[in-house]
């Protein structure tokens, strides 16, 4: 009876809205997600009002998104492949889940997304859909419709007389938030082409970026970060000032081949400027504050950890049982790591905490109290034991 459509104001989403209208004769809401793209804000109301949206509802989710998704996801140093930050990954569940909230508050029976059937977004929605409101029918139109070339699409919208951008079509695909933004399909999917210099948004090129290195002190309290340079920020305005620190200096391109949970590899271009300083100040911070056998453990689960969420389970029972576990390795990340941010490098200069376990008195091949240099003779002697045993039987 009345469809939720994650809408954008795009030409894609632009068809599917009239396209939904015409195949299930039933009123259609436009729902579009603040997540901290550029946008403006009024012409997406606009238009798909004139679209032909009953409503249009726009959501800031930009708060809960830093606090509740890219937080958590850094507290655990999520990574993907070893290089991807998760960017559109971690937005993909909050988006569908204010989806499902508006859906339940409209009394809508259903929900619908542009993601084609060749992508990872469409996993990601539709598990979230799934896993907090099953009764939801769900309408994926890129896998049913007809309209599966870009004339097809462009056909339908002058029929329809939907506004067919003016700008001229960018040659590749982007999803931005206050995380990333990434660009990939069109002149992106020979992996051996380089991507222009104009492409780029948030970031200068290191080549561009000041010719003096700029320091920062970020301050975290149980992973999270709170300060920067002593100054306390929310999460919005502690996202936005690391992405403005990272642009200036280049900080944060990544150029990688990635592999799809739906099977087939894909090239992606990656701008993640404050992630990257932020990931790399938060590491830095373990390292005294960590004890060993604690950052061994949670280092070895960090590749799964960050499978889950580009997979598209963020809303699972794996999922809470590895967060609660990385959150209790948390409890001692307090302090403040200094960076040089420097051409694209972001480097860990200093660190200091209330919970550090380094302690100069204990490092020191001085003299100290807790380790007897006698004592590492006989821990060597024991575990070379099973070599010696090798080496004796050999002969
Ligand atoms: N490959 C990245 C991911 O799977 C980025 C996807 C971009 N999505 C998009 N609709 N442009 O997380
Ligand atoms: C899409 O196919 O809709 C975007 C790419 C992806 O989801 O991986």
């Amino acid at each position: 009876n009345k469809i939720v459509l994650a809408y954008s104001g795009g030409l894609d989403t632009s068809v599917i809205l009239k396209w939904l209208e015409e195949e299930y004769q039933c009123p259609v809401i436009a729902f579009a997600a603040d997540v901290g793209q550029h946008e403006d804000w009024d012409a997406v109301r606009e238009k798909g009002l004139a679209t032909g949206a009953e409503k249009v509802v726009i959501s800031d989710l930009r708060e809960e998104f830093v606090r509740d998704y890219i937080f958590p996801a850094f507290r655990a140093n999520a990574i993907y492949e070893g290089s991807y930050l998760l960017g559109t990954s971690l937005a993909r569940p909050v988006i569908a889940k204010e989806q499902v909230r508006i859906a339940e508050a409209e009394g809508a029976d259903a929900v619908s997304h542009g993601a084609t059937g060749k992508g990872n977004d469409q996993v990601r929605f539709e598990l979230t859909y799934l896993a907090l409101n099953p009764r939801l029918t769900i309408i994926a139109p890129w896998r049913i419709w007809d309209l599966d070339s870009r004339n097809k699409l462009l056909a339908f919208a002058e029929k329809h007389h939907i506004p067919v951008p003016v700008t001229k079509e960018k040659p590749y695909s982007s999803d931005e938030n206050l995380l990333h933004i990434s660009f990939e399909g069109g002149i992106l999917e020979d992996p051996w082409n380089e991507p222009e210099e104009d492409m780029f948004k948030l970031t200068v090129s290191p080549e561009k970026a000041p010719d003096k290195p700029t320091y920062v002190e970020i301050e975290f309290e149980q992973g999270n970060p709170v300060a920067i340079d002593g100054e306390r920020l929310g999460p919005v305005e502690m996202m936005t000032r690391l992405n403005e620190l990272g642009g200036a200096n280049g900080i944060g391109r990544l150029d990688m081949v990635e592999n799809r949970f739906v099977g087939m590899k894909s090239r992606g271009v990656y701008e993640t400027p404050g992630g990257t300083i932020l990931r790399a100040a938060h590491r830095d911070l373990e390292t005294i504050t960590l004890d060993r056998e604690v950052m061994h453990i949670r280092d070895s689960l960090v590749p799964r950890y960050s499978e889950l969420i580009y997979n598209g389970f963020w809303f699972s029972p794996e999922m809470r049982l590895l967060q609660a576990t990385m959150d209790e390795a948390q409890k001692t990340v307090n302090g403040v790591v200094r960076l040089k941010l420097y051409k694209g490098n972001c480097m860990p200069v200093g660190r200091k905490s209330d919970n550090s376990l380094y302690h100069e008195a204990f490092a020191t091949f001085e003299e100290d109290e807790v380790y007897n240099q006698a004592d590492a003779a006989g821990f060597i002697k024991l575990n070379s034991l099973r070599l010696q045993i090798q080496a004796l039987s050999r002969k």
